[in-house]
């Protein structure tokens, strides 16, 4: 696909140049401040079928669009529940996706047949101003391989996808590291459907209690899989000393918040127990685990709160098999 696309470089930073991909109806990788994006025009079905395929993500799990300012939401979206607009206003641009009634002008393809959407503005410099460049919505998940870790580099994005996808636009390291918190209005009350890059606290104290999504079979989002954002190698959470009892004479790499452990591998995300560090290093860690001589990975269970909670929510779902 990269020869027929004729692009020279797969990661670049040529905004025009990843525009002028996806006004032609190709996919690009794009940098947000959560984890990197694998986008495509959200009204472009064939367009979007290119990241399914790109990915071999089923086709019950829908895309996340992302807008360039507040009022292309209306473009998507038939109703502003209450509280939509406070929220807006509060956290975009930014790592807050909200789940809301979509119109029928958008994709089935992209909502997986679902009567809402997730809509998210993106804050990172380099796809706001790629936004702002085209005149439609990016419809973009995770650019990684289904079920994998998502990616917080360009070059993750390029060891994965690189053979799949014609361009990489590389807006360094993403400043928050895990993706986006997602709510939505369901049954007349807020949801989480997965905690993310903004704290429940501070959307409580925007428009009150959110409630809990119960997993389902069906789940409402496959983020919610029990099993996802995988390295291949086995993760174990929990208490350490009694995880390197349990793997004594293995060669264990812990994943630690600020302590030390004399292990073969000790990753420490955050020496000063900072909760936005220890998010902004988690993905690059797991890879960095899953890809070395450790053959299994062990990590604390990190503070209920805030960021921790979308620490916590992901290393349950790698360790889960
Ligand atoms: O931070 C992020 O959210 C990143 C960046 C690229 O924006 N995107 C991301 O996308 O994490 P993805 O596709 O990997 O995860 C999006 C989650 C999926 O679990 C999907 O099921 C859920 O959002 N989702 C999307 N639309 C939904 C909807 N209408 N109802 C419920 N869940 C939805
Ligand atoms: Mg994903």
């Amino acid at each position: 696909m990269r020869d027929l696309c004729r692009v020279a470089d797969l990661i670049g930073t040529d905004i025009a140049q990843a525009a002028a991909l996806l006004r032609a109806g190709q996919v690009v990788a794009i940098p947000t401040e959560t984890v990197y994006g694998l986008a495509a025009n959200a009204f472009d079905e064939a367009a979007v079928l290119k990241v399914f395929e790109a990915k071999q993500r089923p086709s019950f799990d829908p895309l996340i669009v992302h807008v360039a300012e507040r009022d292309q939401v209306l473009l998507l979206v038939r109703e502003l529940p209450p509280g939509t607009r406070e929220l807006m206003d509060a956290f975009w641009p930014g790592a807050l996706t909200l789940v809301l009634p979509k119109r029928a002008e958008v994709p089935d393809i992209v909502t997986s047949g679902l009567d809402t959407v997730g809509v998210r503005m993106p804050a990172h410099p380099m796809t706001r101003a790629l936004l702002g460049a085209l005149d439609f919505p990016l419809a973009a998940p995770s650019a990684n391989p289904f079920g994998y870790v998502s990616p917080t580099t360009a070059q993750h994005v390029a060891d994965q996808l690189g053979q799949r996808i014609p361009y990489i636009l590389d807006g360094g390291a993403c400043s928050v590291g895990v993706e986006s918190t997602i709510i939505g209005w369901a049954d007349g009350r807020w949801v989480l459907y997965r905690p993310g890059g903004i704290g429940v606290e501070a959307i409580e104290r925007v428009i009150g209690t959110v409630h809990v999504a119960q997993q389902s079979v069906l789940p409402v989002a496959p983020g919610m899989l029990e099993s996802h954002y995988a390295p291949r190698k086995p993760v174990h959470v929990g208490d350490v000393e009694a995880l390197l009892r349990r793997f004594a004479g293995r060669q264990v790499g812990v994943i630690s918040f600020t302590r030390e452990w004399p292990v073969h591998r000790n990753e420490i995300l955050s020496v000063n127990g900072d909760l936005s560090e220890a998010a902004r290093n988690l993905f690059a860690v797991l890879r960095e685990l899953d890809g070395s001589d450790c053959d299994v990975i062990v990590a604390e269970r990190f503070p209920e709160e805030g960021l921790g909670r979308a620490i916590n929510d992901r290393l349950r779902r790698a360790a889960a098999r």
